[in-house]
């Protein structure tokens, strides 16, 4: 809902990640800026996506669109969590219905010494493109987001996409030492990214673990909780509210929260009382419909919406969102309906 006159870093979805009062369940979509809707298809045609992430001009004009026609609790700044990994110098692109690829993955120490910091001067446009946006959404908190170091980590290893991170865990377990000076740098980088977004004005940070459910707790605990804590300590003083999500991380969700967590996103395999109760009730949680429930018949899509605003009523803040991002083919209208749904049923 549209909150006029109000600072977004005190916005409903600010309050409810810090687990306060607030008067209704504040809601947004991962990837709720991207193919599924036209007006997205329409200003994207002929540029390319890392070169949009760089434009300010399309990065408050795509963060905009979904804010505009769902009426959602907050933005996503429009960006990729390869863009830093460009910035530093990383010859990569994102392929259309691929994803992220390296032209030369990193497996070595000569490899890893090519990977420099990232210093605010590398990004001035992300900068800019936050100062336009904030200016643009008044009290509608922009969230801005990086990668965690374990899932740039595996592009970067793997030199695209991977279903099994067979060449990420070889180095995990073959050189821990520069398994773990890898993550390092990572963090740095990914820590440098989410400040400049904090700093510039976003109200909340994500960071994004997508593929990290991919490993054991004792692997998670051993070789990324500390690298992800040490990015998410790079807004530590700056007030804005800390969201860490992965994919399939149900055995991990508290591990994730002492990463420094105030809010554990949760997938769609996950009950979100289940969440809550694995999570010993210290943390607000994020989530979690379905993805692919938006491709099902409005009344039990509807009854699911309703039972998810319930269970998360249950925890200590609640902030309505995917188990994952937006399919590409989703119907935006039915996005709209549910963000109308979750409103009105949490109303209090
Ligand atoms: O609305 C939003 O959520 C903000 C935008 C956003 C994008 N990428 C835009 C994008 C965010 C938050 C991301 C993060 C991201 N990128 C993640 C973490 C989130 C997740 O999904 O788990 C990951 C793993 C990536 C890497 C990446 N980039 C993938 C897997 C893909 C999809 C490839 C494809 O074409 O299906 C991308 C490309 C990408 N990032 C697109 C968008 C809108 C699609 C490219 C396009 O529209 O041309």
């Amino acid at each position: 809902m549209s909150e006029t006159n109000v600072d977004p870093r005190n916005s409903v979805l600010v309050k409810a990640a810090r687990g306060e009062e607030v008067p209704y369940t504040p809601v947004w979509f991962m990837r709720q800026a991207g193919r599924s809707l036209p007006e997205y298809r329409k200003v994207r045609e002929g540029v390319g996506m890392l070169e949009s992430c760089r434009r300010p001009d399309l990065v408050t004009e795509i963060t905009m669109q979904p804010v505009r026609r769902h009426h959602v609790d907050a933005a996503i700044f429009f960006s990729d969590i390869v863009v830093p990994l460009a910035a530093v110098g990383v010859d990569l692109d994102i392929v259309a219905g691929v994803g992220p690829v390296v032209a030369q993955p990193i497996r070595t120490r000569a490899d890893l010494d090519r990977l420099p910091e990232l210093t605010p001067d590398a990004v001035p446009d992300i900068t800019e493109s936050v100062k336009l946006l904030t200016a643009e959404l008044g009290g509608t908190p922009l969230i801005g987001f990086a990668g965690a170091p374990f899932t740039l980590a595996s592009y970067l290893v793997e030199g695209g996409p991977s279903k099994n991170h067979e060449n990420t865990k070889a180095l995990m377990y073959g050189d821990p030492e520069l398994w773990n000076d890898l993550c390092a740098r990572l963090a740095q980088i990914s820590g440098a990214f989410l400040r400049v977004q904090a700093e510039a004005g976003a109200s909340a940070v994500q960071l994004f673990d997508s593929w990290v459910g991919n490993l054991p707790l004792a692997d998670y605990l051993r070789f990324v909780q500390p690298h992800s804590r040490q990015a998410l300590a790079a807004v530590e003083g700056l007030d804005v509210p800390k969201i860490h999500f992965g994919v399939g991380t149900g055995e991990l969700l508290s591990a994730m929260g002492e990463a420094g967590a105030d809010v554990v996103g949760v997938d769609f395999r996950v009950d979100l009382d289940a969440a809550r109760e694995r999570t010993g009730g210290q943390y607000a949680l994020q989530g979690n419909l379905d993805p692919a429930l938006l491709f099902a018949p409005w009344e039990p899509l509807e009854a699911k919406v309703d039972e998810i605003v319930a269970a998360g009523r249950r925890a200590k803040g609640h902030i309505f969102n995917l188990g994952h991002g937006v399919l590409p083919s989703t119907d935006p209208d039915v996005i709209t309906r549910v963000v109308a749904r979750v409103h009105e049923i949490s109303a209090r």
